[in-house]
């Protein structure tokens, strides 16, 4: 019914991702290739087509579209007086960073993470306080002796976690969550759960939301966006979930401060249209790059053991331990650009303890993902 194959053609269309030269191949930014469901580009046209795109309010559809798709796919009964309308899950990190903590005041993040939770919270000037997750057997888990060392320090007010987690993948289960919002409620932390990436996952393998879990009320700020589920980043919408009143107004108050608070003409029916009407889609959308991931994964296995691929069950990301190589992720990946024109990311942009990693986006065609093996084969036989 849907056909990936056929990707949009963004090249030479201001594209963020695509602004590379002709020969080169990006699979890096967090950005889909394939055309939206046709119902969100009717809804575009239809609003177009009043011809005055003067300010618009945001409308109740809106909200009642995120309760609505979270009920029906997580059984979580969100109310819509908790939502708070947002340009962008960035954007209400980084107000939430302004007013939920002061000057200097840590930040704790789990690292490798999301390379923006560090600018975020280094451009409000607090401090970035980082737990590494630890590696083992080619998964991550998370440190809780050195998280409960971290959260414990007076002087940490909030935590930016990631659920699902960009960029190794982990669907973080109830019993971590459970664990995370219980310390968090014990030291007094705020936690912000980035819920961006929520409903990419393998066929038939769901994401647990951090408000499923006991607790927490007074704690938790779940950010949820329509945008990377079905392609549309560029209409710049999201919303920050709080369930406390008072917090809430905390929030809200910031939020409309910073001037993130109004959306565009456009945003609010295509989000809602893509929450209510384009379920399928979402779930065709996931069964292909479930098959891009497997491509990929039996294909370093076959060609290119020196890689390894650190298996997930969510993103459309994958990440791929290089450590084998020897090399830097900057250099590894600099390499890979010049000789073959195949541009992904270096692991060292999502924290130190990246290095040895690189990131690669498969919401692609693919043909794409066949020629990006066939050129990272190509890079690594340079090295020998
Ligand atoms: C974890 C995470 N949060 C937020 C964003 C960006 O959110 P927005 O475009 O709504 O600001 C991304 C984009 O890659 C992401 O991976």
């Amino acid at each position: 019914m849907y056909s990936f194959d056929e990707i949009a053609q963004r090249r030479y269309t201001d594209s963020y991702k695509w602004d590379v030269k002709p020969c080169e191949l990006p699979m890096w930014v967090a950005d889909m290739d394939f055309k939206v469901d046709e119902r969100i580009k009717d809804s575009i046209i239809k609003r177009a087509e009043i011809m005055a795109y003067g300010y618009s309010n945001v409308p109740d559809s809106f909200y009642e579209a995120y309760r609505d798709f979270f009920l029906a796919r997580h059984d979580l009964d969100l109310k819509c007086e908790w939502m708070i309308f947002s340009t962008g899950v960035v954007p209400s990190i980084s107000s939430i960073v302004r007013s939920t903590t002061s000057l200097d005041d840590n930040v704790l993040i789990l690292s490798p993470v999301y390379n923006i939770f560090f600018n975020s919270i280094r451009n409000n000037h607090r401090n970035i306080l980082v737990s590494d997750l630890i590696y083992k057997d080619y998964k991550y888990e998370i440190d809780w002796a050195d998280l409960e060392s971290k959260m414990k320090d007076p002087k940490t007010s909030l935590m930016i976690f990631c659920n699902p987690h960009n960029p190794c993948g982990n669907i973080w289960s109830l019993e971590e969550l459970q664990r995370l919002v219980d310390m968090a409620v014990r030291y007094n932390v705020i936690i912000i759960s980035d819920e961006i990436h929520c409903d990419i996952t393998t066929p038939g393998v769901k994401y647990n939301p951090m408000f499923k879990v006991a607790g927490g009320e007074k704690n938790v700020i779940m950010l949820a966006s329509a945008s990377k589920c079905y392609n549309l980043a560029g209409l710049h919408a999201s919303v920050a979930i709080v369930r406390d009143k008072k917090l809430r107004y905390t929030v809200w108050r910031g939020i409309n401060t910073d001037e993130c608070g109004e959306n565009d003409f456009f945003c609010a029916d295509a989000h809602s249209t893509a929450l209510l009407d384009c379920r399928d889609w979402l779930d065709a959308m996931n069964l292909y790059v479930y098959n891009n991931k497997k491509y990929l994964e039996d294909y370093i296995n076959n060609n290119l053991p020196c890689l390894k691929l650190v298996h997930s069950d969510s993103l459309y990301l994958s990440w791929i331990d290089i450590k084998a190589l020897n090399m830097d992720s900057d250099e590894f990946t600099i390499l890979l650009r010049k000789k073959t024109g195949l541009y992904i990311s270096s692991g060292k942009a999502y924290g130190d303890n990246g290095n040895g990693f690189v990131r690669i986006n498969l919401a692609t065609s693919l043909a794409n993902v066949k020629d990006a093996c066939e050129r990272l084969r190509v890079a690594i036989s340079l090295l020998k």
